[in-house]
């Protein structure tokens, strides 16, 4: 079933998930800062494919929609207004979302991130609710050096920017989607199949993020991607003295 999921993130990826990470991630006294750390990379994952779409392909009203469909979710996360209740059903967009231009990958850009926004906000909501259930109190997580460390490596000039960027969306989906399924076994029952419902739709994200860079790019970019994996892995297999979702080799 979801193994056939997995066959094509296996590949990308040049490592697995070290098996230290995961003895970490199982200890129940470790299960708080994974959830809340998930949680926000969930917002995180919301807002990096917003920021494409308003910076490459939405028109300016539709910008300005954009930034309201979010505010709900950063208002939570960031300035503790609202609840699981007020943020219930926010993650659809009612508004359209029109393109800056008639470039083809503009509209392509607007479709695939739209539904990956819709996705990551449900799962945003999703996680939030677990954490209530198992009335765990809301701390402010730090971010990781993970997502920093790729970003680390952008070309700062077009359209390479745009190309590495979502590249880099690709990896983190891909690894996302590999550490979701590599963890849920060692998870109670309830988590195990949250975690594997998630695989369907991060697997997508990757996929369509990898397609999005090549379509853009116009020429081959398995140089790039090579790149990246390898820094990437890199991150991965480190010793790292942060646990998060996406860190390295635990430090005990
Ligand atoms: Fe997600
Ligand atoms: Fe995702």
């Amino acid at each position: 079933m979801y193994q056939q999921l997995l066959a094509p993130i296996h590949r990308f990826l040049q490592c697995e998930t070290p098996d230290a990470w995961i003895n970490e991630a199982k200890k129940p006294q470790n299960l708080s800062i994974i959830l809340q750390d998930h949680m926000m990379c969930e917002l995180k994952a919301a807002q990096s494919a917003m920021f494409l779409l308003r910076k490459y392909a939405a028109d300016s009203e539709s910008n300005q929609n954009l930034l309201q469909w979010m505010k709900p979710y950063e208002d939570f996360a960031y300035r503790k207004i609202g609840d699981l209740n007020s943020l219930k059903g926010k993650s659809q967009i009612t508004k359209k979302i029109e393109p800056r231009s008639d470039q083809p990958y503009v509209a392509e850009i607007i479709d695939k991130m739209v539904l990956l926004i819709k996705e990551e906000l449900h799962h945003f909501y999703q996680v939030l609710e677990i954490i209530e259930q198992r009335g765990i109190a809301l701390e402010n997580i730090s971010a990781g050096r993970y997502a920093k460390g790729l970003m680390r490596e952008v070309i700062n000039h077009e359209p390479y920017t745009l190309v590495d960027k979502l590249i880099i969306g690709a990896f983190i989906e891909a690894r996302s989607c590999e550490r979701f399924a590599k963890l849920a076994p060692y998870l109670d029952e309830k988590l195990e199949k949250f975690y594997i419902s998630l695989l369907r739709s991060e697997a997508r994200h990757y996929e369509d993020y990898l397609t999005l860079a090549e379509q853009i790019a116009g020429q081959d970019i398995s140089a790039r991607v090579a790149h990246f994996a390898q820094v990437e892995a890199e991150l991965i297999r480190a010793p790292d003295d942060e646990f998060k979702f996406h860190s390295g080799v635990p430090i005990v």
